[in-house]
């Protein structure tokens, strides 16, 4: 019998076979028919554009696709950092940055972000993503997303900056509507009230400077800086 804590479906399914399928099911598919947020034309460019000068944390990395597709723009971060609760996400991750051509050290952290960082990662980041983290995450989003920006923002800069995609929850489509039963049902998102304004409002609370939240098809894309 083993003593470690179950960890939620949220990222208990990220494991290699998911992560095989994942560019496919949710970049390619599920972002262009259900969300209606391309992966090509917005989301993989919104990720390029922020990525900080000196240090940049990827939290809920994945398969790794947006890290290998803008390994370029890592060139010259000195300290790229790679968080996720799940083990197997963060292997693949990092081996797909590095077959990317990523030459840098890249540190991994099998961390929960609902818990605090360690203190070593304090103001050390002039950026952090999360990407599709929110909707995955269990909780109503005004809850959820204070207490990971309550975590997140300790280990940025002073003028650092936090950004990232989320999906919101109501009125899909037909396709968008039969995928978040089925993921609702499993636990594997728990979005189905999360709002822009709620988002909006949470930022607001924990960050000096936030951009108004854009949403493109059914994803909410959020800039903030400055942790209060
Ligand atoms: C939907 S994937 C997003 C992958 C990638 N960022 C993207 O946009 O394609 C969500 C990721 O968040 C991770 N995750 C879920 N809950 C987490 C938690 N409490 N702490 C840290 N990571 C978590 C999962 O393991 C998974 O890798």
């Amino acid at each position: 019998m083993s003593s470690e804590p179950a960890i939620h479906p949220s990222a208990a399914i990220y494991t290699g076979i998911v992560l095989r399928f994942y560019d496919f099911v949710v970049l390619q598919f599920s972002n262009a028919f259900a969300w209606c947020c391309s992966t090509q034309d917005v989301l993989l460019p919104f990720f390029r554009e922020y990525v900080g000068a000196q240090a940049h944390m990827d939290i809920g990395v994945g398969s790794g696709y947006y890290l290998a597709a803008a390994a370029p723009n890592f060139a010259e971060v000195e300290n790229l950092t790679l968080v996720d609760l799940a083990p197997d996400a963060l292997q693949y991750a990092k081996a797909r940055l590095q077959t990317a051509g990523h030459k840098r050290d890249i540190e991994t952290l099998t961390h929960d972000i609902f818990t605090p960082f360690p203190k070593t990662l304090d103001g050390r980041f002039d950026s952090a993503s999360l990407f599709y983290v929110f909707h995955c995450l269990p909780g109503r989003l005004s809850e959820k997303a204070d207490r990971v920006f309550a975590q997140v923002k300790t280990t940025l800069k002073a003028d650092g900056l936090v950004y990232g995609a989320t999906i919101l929850g109501q009125n899909h489509n037909w396709i968008g509507s039969r995928l978040m039963n089925i993921y609702n049902k499993k636990g594997v998102f728990s979005n189905r009230e999360d709002t822009k304004e709620g988002l909006e409002q949470v930022l607001r609370k924990h960050f000096a400077e936030v951009d108004d939240v854009k949403v493109v098809g059914k994803v909410a894309l959020f800039v903030a800086r400055k942790p209060i």
